[in-house]
């Protein structure tokens, strides 16, 4: 594994201060911060134009869909997006067809990663084999793969069977991974599509209650309790599962969770259109939900951001609200919502962006060398913001495979200038700068 590449980025502002400094970068690491700085011989130059600095966003919830839905995202498209959405770590889910139930799969997707280079993926195992929720899967081996699977989810379903849940917590316990809940009773899903309230009733589309996944939530935090273990909960969408999380973080339960961009900007209004690029599970909610989401990212009851980036096909999307396919799109909008939702309302500084998109979700997995500070002798992965420059979200432009955003026509209010990956600049101005190996 090379080390990285040398680079003098100049003038930017390192979470948002005022003034602006030169970064230079030797061999991937950051070896020295301050002004004027001259470039070595050789070292390339990039042109921060006072733009914000942050640390490298880590994406915990990603579905890159290979293998199996290469027509939707590959490894390669996936992290396209993830680039030029400032990230430099993503978590790929484990509902490929075949499902990453074993290290074969697993080393796999994270060989194509480290082949494409843009951005880590790091494969999540899936906890049940073949996500059937009946018998753990092979947990360890994935472990001890080339992949190093670090954290085990059957995200788009979830792991009901208590019991099984609970020899999951142990099993991974003993291995210091980290186990991701799908939170969703499907006893109290069963046909739902919308989220349970007015709205659906009205349109007349079954409801997905908050209870589905608050009592996933409870229980959860419980055996985690019980096991001695810590639990992480995917897109968490109700105000109470906000409550649920605070009441078990003060019994000293090792809970950790993430919202994705839109359960902060979107709810249930959306649905009036029946059109389904507003279907996604958890469902969108209501906007006290979307409020007391936003609050509890602030406060840091809500660890952390992750985009649950879901690509689908067209026909899988455009077509009846109740056969359509859930999910949408995230990667490459994930900071301009995060900005809109919590930026722009004085929820979060810049620092707390760094926090929540990339400090936050490299802890919860334990990855060394993401999420750090900007500093002298850390890792050079970086990402370059302008919060003046404006942009028009058009899916038909996104790297991503898929066009299934929610956002199509909306402003973002930032532009991501750059993104550095040991280094080694992967995104620029919107394209992709090349690949790398490591
Ligand atoms: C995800 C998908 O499409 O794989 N869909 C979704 O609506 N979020 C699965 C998931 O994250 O639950
Ligand atoms: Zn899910």
């Amino acid at each position: 594994m090379s080390a990285g590449q040398s680079i003098l980025i100049t003038s930017v502002r390192p979470y948002g201060q005022d003034e602006a400094v030169d970064i230079l970068v030797v061999d991937g690491a950051i070896a020295e911060i301050g002004t004027e700085l001259a470039a070595p011989e050789g070292v390339d130059q990039l042109d921060g134009d006072g733009a914000i600095v942050l640390p490298g966003f880590v994406d915990l919830h990603t579905h890159l869909r290979e293998p199996g839905r290469e027509d939707t995202e590959t490894v390669a498209s996936g992290s396209a997006a993830a680039a030029l959405g400032g990230y430099t770590a993503v978590f790929a889910m484990a509902n490929t067809n075949p499902v990453a139930d074993n290290s074969t799969v697993t080393d796999n997707v994270y060989r194509a990663g480290r082949e494409v280079g843009l951005v880590d993926v790091h494969p999540v195992g899936a906890v049940t084999v073949g996500l059937a929720g009946k018998q753990l899967s092979e947990m360890g081996m994935m472990n001890a793969g080339a992949a190093g699977v670090r954290m085990f989810s059957d995200d788009g379903k979830c792991v009901d069977d208590p019991l099984l849940m609970r020899r999951a917590l142990e099993y991974a316990k003993g291995l210091d991974v980290l186990i991701a809940q799908h939170a969703e009773e499907p006893r109290l899903t069963v046909g739902a599509v919308a989220h349970e309230g007015p709205t659906a009733s009205r349109l007349g589309l079954a409801g997905w209650p908050r209870a589905a996944e608050e009592s996933i939530v409870i229980r959860d935090a419980l055996l985690a309790r019980d096991a001695g273990t810590r639990v992480h909960i995917c897109h968490a969408s109700t105000a109470g599962t906000v409550e649920l999380l605070k009441w078990a973080r003060a019994q000293g339960i090792s809970i950790t969770a993430e919202v994705t961009p839109h359960h902060l900007l979107l709810n249930d209004a959306r649905l009036e259109t029946y059109d389904p690029i507003n279907k996604v599970n958890p469902p969108l909610r209501e906007e006290s939900d979307n409020l007391a989401l936003r609050q509890a990212l602030a406060d840091g009851v809500i660890d952390c951001v992750a985009t649950d980036h879901a690509p689908h096909a067209s026909q899988d999307k455009c077509c009846e609200f109740a056969q359509a396919r859930p999910g949408m799109l995230g990667l490459e909008t994930a900071l301009g919502v995060i900005v809109e939702t919590m930026v722009k309302p004085g929820l979060l500084d810049w620092r707390g962006v760094a926090r929540v998109m990339s400090e936050r979700p490299a802890e919860i997995v334990r990855l060394a060398d993401q999420g750090r500070p900007i500093a002298v002798n850390e890792p050079a992965n970086l990402t370059l913001v302008d919060p003046d420059r404006e942009w028009v979200v058009n899916g038909a432009d996104l790297a991503s495979l898929s066009t299934n955003t929610p956002y199509e026509t909306m402003t973002m209010p930032v532009t991501i200038t750059a993104t550095l990956l040991r280094g080694k600049v992967t995104a620029r101005d919107g394209a992709i700068v090349g690949r790398q190996s490591r």
